[in-house]
């Protein structure tokens, strides 16, 4: 699709979920050379590929323990050769455990550069977050969303469009926290750890 800059929307002002096949404008920062070079051997490119980021950039120390400022990849635009050149493409638990940390981005470079949304959001497996769920809910357990525009209080991450789960609470993509959007309360997971789905987990 061949839209003009300034005809693409802004994925972090969307109140749905991104169209799969159509450019928009998109949170990114630049892979740091010495960091893509020890990995590919590409030493030779020019220029140096951006990633798409989504949320602010933070640290976790306070109930992940990782205290590295980072962003978290939007994994709805990362392009396929570059999961390809990445390890991490394998299995959804790695998808999220990869954050870009200032050793491999510049994370002060933050710009929208165009990308096209190539998937759905991957829903945060819990599995991941067995060791610090617990505490991480506790903290948020009185939060109410806004209606207008939910985000998440942990981090900040955008809830519009983001994967529901069977019973159609909002997962967020950044630390898997599962919010009632119609309500604006936390629900808590960790009872539920260990015990499939009663029905396959669905997008908006
Ligand atoms: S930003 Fe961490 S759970 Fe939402």
């Amino acid at each position: 699709m061949n839209l003009e800059r300034e005809q693409l929307e802004r994925v972090d002002e969307l109140k749905t979920a991104p169209v799969i096949g159509r450019p928009y404008l998109v949170p990114a920062v630049p892979f740091r050379s010495e960091w893509l070079e020890s990995r590919t051997g590409w030493s030779e490119l020019k220029t140096w590929p951006w990633v798409p980021v989504m949320g602010p950039r933070h640290e976790d120390a306070e109930h992940l323990n990782f205290e590295w400022e980072h962003y978290h990849f939007d994994w709805r635009f990362v392009p396929r050769h570059m999961l390809r050149m990445s390890t991490v493409s394998r299995g959804r638990n790695r998808f999220f455990a990869r954050v870009a940390t200032g050793s491999m981005v510049h994370l002060e470079r933050l710009e929208h550069r165009r990308f096209v949304c190539a998937r759905r959001m991957p829903i945060f497996p819990r599995s991941l977050a067995q060791g610090w769920m617990a505490a991480l809910e506790a903290a948020y357990a009185t939060h109410r969303l806004r209606k207008d525009c939910a985000v998440c209080p942990h981090r900040g991450m955008r809830l519009a469009g983001q994967p529901t789960n069977a019973d159609g609470l909002v997962i967020c993509p950044g630390h898997g926290l599962r919010w009632d959007l119609e309500s604006g309360r936390l629900v808590p997971a960790v009872q539920t750890f260990g015990q499939k789905p009663k029905t396959k987990e669905r997008h908006p």
